[in-house]
């Protein structure tokens, strides 16, 4: 064997370590429950009560749900009273957990004052910051959405403002008992070019980056992890406790516990 055929076959086995290692990361993703066996009494540890936002359907319907079904009260928020009263009894029957219900539009300005009396009393352990929309239903460049100015001050207090203002309320108590966990819901679209959801894409970006720096500035003496999740692969791949599977996988508390 001369040298130059050693050097090829040893670049081969290179490339592929390279890529079997690749692969066996990967398959965290395919198989959280694998990789990161979730205590039972993980979420309860962070308080009795968690927070969902957006949760009459879809994603924040299922982490109340799974939140529930792990023992924790849950409080649901969103526009509609009627769903969230049949998501309340759903989830209620279903796990005997208290669910407390929040009608709200987080569009609207002046709406946090009235949530923070609402959750003043309860120790609250898990916020999912999930609620979200898009500028419209029908893909735009961003100069073309319609009345751009009120598309704007819409997505970006529902997507945008509504994260930092639940953080504001909720981080308070998670710093004074030194624990918690925040579930940013953030998008797959953050992380690429996106040219027809340009507003939507920056303002789930912004869920990704700076709040979890500002966050953990913030609570630097406490155990609080904000942790961005990108759903583009949770609503297609996860069930709902893989879901919380990768919340417990992607916590990392901050090393200065009180
Ligand atoms: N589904 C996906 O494939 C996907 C992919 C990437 C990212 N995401 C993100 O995941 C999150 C949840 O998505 P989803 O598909 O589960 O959404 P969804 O099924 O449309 O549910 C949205 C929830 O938010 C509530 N909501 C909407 N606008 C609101 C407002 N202005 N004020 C208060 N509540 C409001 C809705 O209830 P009411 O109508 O009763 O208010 C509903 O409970 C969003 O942040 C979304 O951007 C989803």
């Amino acid at each position: 064997m001369d040298l130059m055929e050693m050097f090829f076959i040893f670049l081969g086995a290179v490339v592929v370590l390279y890529y079997a290692v690749k692969l066996l990361l990967f398959s965290r993703i395919l198989f959280p429950k694998l990789w990161f066996p979730l205590s039972k009494t993980f979420f309860t540890s962070m308080g009795e009560w968690a927070v969902v936002t957006g949760a009459s359907e879809g994603i924040g319907r299922a982490y109340a749900l799974a939140l529930a079904e792990r023992g924790m009260n849950v409080v649901i928020m969103s526009r509609t009273r009627i769903r969230l009263d049949m998501v309340a009894k759903e989830i209620g029957e279903a796990t005997g957990q208290t669910v407390k219900v929040i009608t709200t539009d987080f569009v609207n300005e002046n709406v946090f004052s009235e949530i923070e009396d609402q959750l003043k009393d309860l120790n609250v352990g898990i916020l999912v910051n999930n609620v979200g929309m898009l500028p419209g239903v029908v893909p735009s460049r961003y100069l073309d959405c319609e009345d751009l100015d009120q598309t704007i001050t819409k997505v970006v207090n529902c997507n945008v403002k509504t994260l930092v203002k639940m953080c504001k309320i909720i981080l308070p108590g998670m710093d004074k008992r030194g624990k918690g966990l925040i579930v940013n819901i953030s998008s797959g679209i953050a992380s690429i070019p996106f040219p027809l959801y340009t507003l939507y894409a920056a303002s789930k970006k912004t869920l990704s980056n700076p709040l979890y720096s500002t966050s953990e500035l913030e609570t630097e003496q406490t155990a609080v992890s904000p942790t961005p999740f990108w759903v583009g692969y949770c609503s297609i791949f996860l069930s709902r406790s893989s879901m919380l599977t990768c919340c417990y996988a992607a916590y990392k508390p901050t090393s200065r516990v009180k």
